[in-house]
């Protein structure tokens, strides 16, 4: 399996998702000031990945810490928190995995420092195994939602390389192809940053599943041609009424997947579900640096002196949503409601802390 982070004795290790797919290069963090700014700078990306990576980067700095008290931890703790916390604000995974962290702060306050950082380093060391036996979960049930053969779209990439492994849309696809459908992927270009034609393609072809990359402005034409049976994406907040925050795009595709009567599946953790934010209109929507859209591989593409609008992000209205697979299973329409009962299902097959990812907002 692709290791997209991994902790090791240094450190945090990242697979450098900026150089792919032409290098297959590393970051080493040994600082948690380093691993906001492989967050921040998109060397690790996707919603789930963020908040794995978030929970080592803590871990890393709680290692390093000086302290002598637990008290004195406590502060650096906050203080490394606050750090990691300011990096991206769209995918609610970082918020969640603070979150959790402090919940497990809390529950060790009574032990010595010794103690509390080893149990914070497992605690993001379980975070990341379970990240991977969550979307192998989501893959089971989602797999089913798949064509017995045929074309599914996917926009962006959400994939092993967005999580600790095997990935969350790509999850339910291998999951499918496992369970022996014959699926070939169309996988959107994705501008600006091509995460669809850079790692969905690279790690598809990897896989041995056929994979075609097409421009986003594509998709509909396939569409009205009938080379597409579903569109299957990620999630990076999932509002309680079931609106979808994604990579920008994701609305487009949405809305072209209804016209041509083709079902619009969503498969993201229950991490990525925030009882807090009522609808999508609340989602914080991350704006990148014009530089992304203005250049390709360091070539200007635009005249000096255009605007530029980069928003990281767009909302997906719930009723173009067809359903949305999570590790405990599939949710419908209303959402409000199926939503909200798997979030508080206990006894799930793979179980989050039940922590509330939002209950101290950073954001
Ligand atoms: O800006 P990115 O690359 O972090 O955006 C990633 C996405 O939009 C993914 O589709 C989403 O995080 C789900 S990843 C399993």
């Amino acid at each position: 399996m692709i290791q997209t982070l991994e902790w090791t004795d240094q450190g945090v290790r990242f697979l450098d998702q900026t150089k792919l797919p032409t290098e297959e290069t590393y970051v080493n963090c040994t600082t948690y000031q380093e691993v906001a700014d492989v967050i921040r700078n998109m060397v690790v990306r996707g919603a789930p990945a963020i908040g794995v990576a978030a929970a080592l980067g803590i871990a890393l700095g709680v290692k390093n810490s000086k302290a002598e008290t637990v008290n004195d931890l406590k502060r650096d703790f906050d203080q490394i928190c606050g750090v990691i916390g300011k990096t991206r604000p769209t995918a609610v995974n970082l918020f969640w995995a603070i979150r959790r962290m402090q919940a497990k702060f809390e529950t060790l306050r009574a032990r010595t420092v010794a103690q509390i950082k080893q149990a914070i380093i497992e605690e993001a060391q379980h975070m990341h195994a379970e990240d991977i036996a969550i979307n192998q979960a989501m893959g089971r049930h989602g797999a089913a939602l798949m064509p017995a053969s045929g074309s599914v779209l996917t926009h962006c990439n959400a994939g092993a390389l967005a999580t600790a492994g095997y990935g969350t849309a790509l999850g339910v696809i291998r999951a499918a192809v496992e369970a022996g459908k014959k699926i070939h992927v169309y996988a959107d270009e994705t501008r600006p940053f091509l995460q669809g034609s850079r790692l969905t393609a690279w790690e598809l072809v990897k896989d041995g599943i056929p994979t075609t990359v097409i421009s986003d402005n594509m998709s509909g034409a396939m569409m009205r041609q009938g080379k597409i049976a579903a569109v299957i994406v990620g999630a990076d907040r999932i509002a309680a009424n079931g609106d979808v925050a994604n990579k920008i795009g994701t609305y487009t595709v949405a809305v072209l997947a209804k016209e041509h009567g083709i079902p619009f599946y969503v498969a993201a953790p229950i991490s990525t579900v925030d009882l807090e934010t009522p609808d999508g209109s609340k989602i914080p929507i991350e704006q990148r640096n014009p530089l992304e859209v203005t250049t390709i591989a360091g070539k200007r593409m635009t005249p000096e002196g255009v605007q530029i609008e980069n928003p990281a992000f767009d909302v997906t209205p719930a009723k173009y949503v067809t359903a949305i697979v999570t590790e405990r299973g599939i949710a419908k329409a209303p959402y409000g409601e199926s939503l909200a009962g798997m979030v508080r299902r206990k006894g799930s097959p793979v179980c989050h802390s039940g922590v509330s990812h939002t209950a101290v907002r950073l954001e």
